[in-house]
């Protein structure tokens, strides 16, 4: 039986300021879905300030119709958020009118299609104050390093590698790299997450598809990159694939993001229980929440929280202390992010109202670095 698993979200304005989703909004999207005749079932979740659809179906993935019930969900929340005055109410719907699919209009899309196995055990990771480049380095623990997935070396079905598909946002290409043969090629591009993403991992053993982000090409408008994109993953699990306790251990060790205040900083990525998952600390520090979800014939049997477990701990623990510690750089980097990407910056009026204070300097030697000077042959 092909089932395919839509995860789309967005943000419609945040309870209070950028923290969190306000009830009402939440109800109004369950009400909405409830009603739809085109899903077999579906979860309503938020991270922070974005709220997440979790829709199973049979129309595949990129299916129009699924698309425009989620921007319908969303024009309704957005309604209501204006209503409440929620601070940036339908931020993410860029565009007035729907066009037959919601990637690049502010929605992120995570989608998968595949045939519902005995046991399907699946994972929604949802990340609030980051951008979808937050999930090579997990992605990249889960499918491809025997420290983390043991699986790798002594589960048969797994032995052979994962294929992974990138995508350069910024030339809108994407690549393949076939795993363990090709991992030192991987990370000479998945190491910049700003740019290069992960946006898909398939099974070497059975071709099928093992996880899926909602890497997209970046909202530029205006030559300005608007939002950080707030990031969902879905990762299928078990019998071939990475055990649940294997997809959930990267985070066990916060590693850094980019985005939390202001989408201009570095932070660690903190995973969260659902109940914890609204940031307050300068915004942030930026957080992920873990949904698992048993399928049965579509049907979504969880979620259950899995950050919510004390064995996170820790991690929270060792997240709130390197996020003290960055915050004591203030805005320096690299804890405030470099000038090209920061969301925000008063750069170009500082810059013309200073514009008659800088004056050429002159080096004793100014011309340019010989070839042999720079190494080369
Ligand atoms: C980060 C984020 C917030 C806002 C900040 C300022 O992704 O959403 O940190 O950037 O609260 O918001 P404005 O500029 O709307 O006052
Ligand atoms: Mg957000």
């Amino acid at each position: 039986e092909r089932i395919t698993l839509s995860v789309i979200k967005a943000d419609i304005g945040g309870f209070v300021g950028h923290s969190s989703v306000h009830p009402r909004l939440l109800e109004t999207a369950e009400r909405y879905l409830a009603e739809s005749k085109l899903l077999i079932d579906y979860r309503v979740a938020h991270v922070g300030d974005d709220i997440d659809l979790i829709m199973t179906h049979k129309y595949g993935v990129d299916c129009p119709e699924i698309h425009h019930l989620a921007w319908n969900v969303f024009l309704q929340c957005t309604e209501v958020a204006r209503e409440l005055k929620l601070y940036g109410a339908g931020q993410d719907l860029l565009s007035d009118a729907f066009s037959g699919n919601v990637k690049g209009m502010g929605p992120g899309v995570a989608e998968m299609e595949f045939e519902e196995r005995k046991s399907e055990p699946i994972i929604v990771f949802a990340a609030d104050k980051t951008e979808p480049g937050a999930w090579n380095l997990p992605l990249y623990k889960m499918f491809a390093d025997p420290f983390n997935t043991i699986g790798l070396v002594i589960d048969p079905k797994m032995h052979q590698g994962f294929r992974f598909e990138v995508y350069d946002l910024i030339k809108n290409e994407r690549v393949e790299f076939s795993l363990p043969e090709e991992l030192y090629d991987l990370l000479v591009f998945i190491g910049a997450p700003g740019r290069y993403c992960i946006k898909s991992v398939y099974s070497k053993t059975t071709g099928e598809i093992a996880a899926v982000s909602s890497t997209q090409r970046l909202n530029l408008m205006a030559g300005r990159y608007v939002g950080k994109d707030d990031p969902v993953c879905i990762v299928r699990c078990q019998s071939g694939l990475p055990a649940v306790g294997e997809a959930l251990e990267p985070f066990a060790n916060p590693h850094l993001v980019a985005g939390w205040m202001r989408g201009s900083h570095i932070g660690p990525l903190m995973p969260v229980g659902l109940d914890q998952s609204a940031p307050t600390r300068f915004d942030g520090p930026p957080r992920v929440v873990a949904m698992g979800f048993q399928l049965s014939g579509g049907r979504l049997v969880g979620p259950q929280d899995f950050f919510g477990d004390v064995a996170f701990d820790k991690a929270r623990q060792t997240a709130n202390e390197i996020a003290s510690y960055l915050r004591s750089l203030g805005p320096f980097e690299p804890h405030r992010l470099p000038l090209e990407d920061m969301e925000y910056t008063t750069m170009p009026e500082v810059m013309a109202k200073l514009k008659n204070r800088f004056v050429k300097v002159d080096h004793r030697d100014d011309r340019e670095p010989a070839a042999e000077e720079l190494g080369a042959k």
